[in-house]
This record gives structure tokens, sequence and C-alpha cells, in this order.
């Protein structure tokens, strides 16, 4: 079977700031209180018409780049995300079209926050055999239209942005490497985290958008606990599969949801907070595109070097969640 690494990442964040005083005036909340109970401190929002295909096509443009690969040579474009531009068709054929990637196959995941680990797994087994040689992996995400801005519980919460890796195969010698992934669900727990309304069970109507069928319904502290649990068990699954240890990782990049959580997770799984990339401050949870991102920004500084081992884990809506280990 064929190695898979990653040869370049790319991210893209809106340039609309929205920092925690805008809510103050518009809900019953603080920037004291949002700092201390999830570290966010801004985010960032499109503009009213910006599709997700408008933020990740740079995003992807940024990864081909950095690969030195031009969008032909993509044989598979998997993009995760919960907000495409349209139901049908899907935002992978947009970028594929907007990329010009002819030669590409393209689809949508859609396994919430953690679709990006979902999205290198289902990457990787398409490439392991040889027969897809180059693929971006997206994960995306224009929750800002989904938030509902009376609800103080979810509002504060939520960010837009994009970001993308590509995958090739590893020439072994000093190249990165995916070593192991971990995906799992549990779907009879839909209830505590989902937007309910304009699929097939609300379809879009004038009723539902006036129920606000529309919008994320969340019950943050039970969402908490699990993330917390079902994150750390993914980490040490990964980590036992692959016979390494809390010590040997360089760098955890966790799901920026809330740095109580990233915090809760990393004690639970030994690793010192100082190896926690963390962007939640000024991004907020910007859902699947949280790691993928923050992966993209911490190599582009140098935080994050050539063959630093890293580990990633998510936790979503589904519930959904994994774990994922490479070496870049
Ligand atoms: O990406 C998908 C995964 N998502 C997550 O992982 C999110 C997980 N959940 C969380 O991050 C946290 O549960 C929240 C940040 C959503 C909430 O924090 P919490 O510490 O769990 O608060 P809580 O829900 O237990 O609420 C505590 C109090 C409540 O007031 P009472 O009932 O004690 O009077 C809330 O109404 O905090 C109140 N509250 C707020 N107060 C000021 C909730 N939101 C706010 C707010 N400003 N924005």
């Amino acid at each position: 079977m064929k190695k898979i690494s990653i040869k370049g990442t790319g991210c893209y964040l809106p340039e609309r700031i929205v920092p925690n005083s805008y809510f103050e005036k518009i809900v019953d909340t603080s920037d004291q209180w949002i700092i201390s109970r999830t570290g966010i401190q801004e985010r960032r929002m499109v503009l009213p018409g910006q599709a997700l295909s408008d933020i990740a096509l740079p995003a992807c443009e940024k990864a081909l780049e950095m690969a030195g690969l031009s969008a032909c040579d993509l044989d598979l474009i998997v993009v995760g995300t919960s907000t495409p531009d349209m139901p049908t068709p899907s935002t992978g054929c947009f970028l594929q079209h907007r990329l010009g990637a002819k030669n590409a196959v393209a689809f949508d995941i859609s396994a919430a926050c953690p679709g990006f680990i979902y999205g290198l797994t289902i990457a990787q087994k398409f490439m392991q055999d040889g027969s897809h040689r180059h693929a971006l992996v997206v994960g995306g995400e224009i929750i800002s239209p989904r938030i509902d801005y009376q609800d103080r519980a979810t509002c504060v919460l939520f960010g837009d942005g994009a970001g993308a890796v590509v995958l090739g195969h590893s020439n072994g010698d000093g190249e990165g490497e995916i070593l192991s992934t971990e995906i799992h669900s549990d779907g009879s727990l839909w209830g505590l985290l989902n937007v309910p309304g304009g699929g097939s069970l609300h379809p879009p109507s004038k009723e539902m958008v006036e129920a606000g069928l529309h919008y994320i319904k969340m019950q943050g502290n039970e969402v908490f606990k699990h993330a917390v649990r079902f994150m750390s068990d993914a980490v040490r699954k990964v980590m036992e599969g692959c016979g390494i240890t809390s010590r040997q990782v360089d760098w955890f990049i966790p799901h920026q949801a809330n740095l109580r959580i990233m915090e809760a997770v990393a004690k639970q799984v030994e690793i010192p907070i100082e190896k926690v990339i963390i962007t939640v401050h000024k991004y907020g949870n910007t859902s699947v595109a949280t790691i993928p991102t923050a992966l993209d920004e911490a190599f582009r500084s140098g935080q994050i070097q050539k063959g630093d081992l890293i580990l990633t884990a998510s936790f979503g809506a589904g519930f959904t969640w994994g774990a994922a280990l490479f070496r870049m």
C-alpha cells in the first residue's frame, strides 16, 4: 500500500472581524463571559453574497501552490462542509470547475466538524492502492447565516472560514506521512446538536424560517461533556494504534470549539498545553475549518516544522468524532 503525505496547506479567513462587543449590543452577554467560558475574543464572518466556494477557492489555490502542483494534477476533491454553496450540486463540483481541475472526481461529505478528518480518511483510502495520485481535502464553513442572533448560548461561538490540504504519495526519504486516522459516529445523540430545517424533514418554507428551524440548536453543556470524552478516546486509540505515546507528539491541533474543551482533552491525554495549537481566540468555532486553518497557519509561520509529529482530534453534530496522526 502506498504511503500518503501532506504536500501543501492553505487557508482563507474572511476579512470582516466581528468582536465580542458586537454581541454585547444584541444579546444579554459580555466580553468577559465569552472569553472566560470559551476563550473566544473575535471571529470572522463573510459579507452577504459570499458562498463557500468563494472562500474555499483561495485556500485550495494556496495549498496547490505550496505543493507545486496545478489543478490538472488533482484526481480527487473531497469537501467537508455542512454549509455548501447549494444543496446540489456539491461544492466539490463548484471547486473542480473554478480551479480547472478537469481530471478530478469531486464530492462533498457531511460529517460536521470532524469532516476534515473524515475527508483525510476517505482520500487516503482512494490513494493507497495507487489509483489516485493527488487529492485536495477541503474543510470549509459559512456558518454565520445559520446562527440565531437572539440565542446568546450559540450566537457568540461560531465563525466562517476554509482550509485545504493537498495529498500525494510519499516518496519516503524525509517526506511526511499520514500514520493513522480514527473516525466514529453515533446518530442516537443527534438531538443535542443540529440544524433541523432546510432538508427533507423540514423543507424550506416561510413557516420553517419563521419557526427558526434553519438555525443551529445546541445543548452546549451536554455537547461539551461528550466532546471531551469522545475526543480523548479517539486520541488514545489513534496513538495506541501507531504505538506512539503523547510524549512523542510535537503538536496537538484539537477542534477549536472552546478553549476549556481543548484544555480538558489535552489534560486527559497528557499533552502539555504549550504543545496545543490555539486559534479559537481569533476565529471562534469555524466547524470543519478549524483544523486545516490552524494547521496551515502554524505551518506557514514556522511553528510547525517539516518532520513534526502532529495529532488532531475533532467532534461535532451527529455525533461524529475522530482523530488523526501524521508527520508533516
Ligand atoms: O463544534 C461542535 C461542538 N461544539 C462544542 O463543542 C460546544 C460545546 N459547548 C460549549 O462550548 C459550552 O457548553 C458553551 C460555551 C456553549 C456554554 O458554556 P457553559 O459553561 O457550558 O454554560 P451553560 O450552557 O452551562 O450555561 C451557564 C449559564 C446559563 O445561565 P443560567 O441558566 O446559569 O442562569 C446560560 O444561560 O450561562 C448562560 N449563558 C450565557 N451568559 C452570558 C449561556 N450563554 C451565555 C452568553 N453570555 N453568551
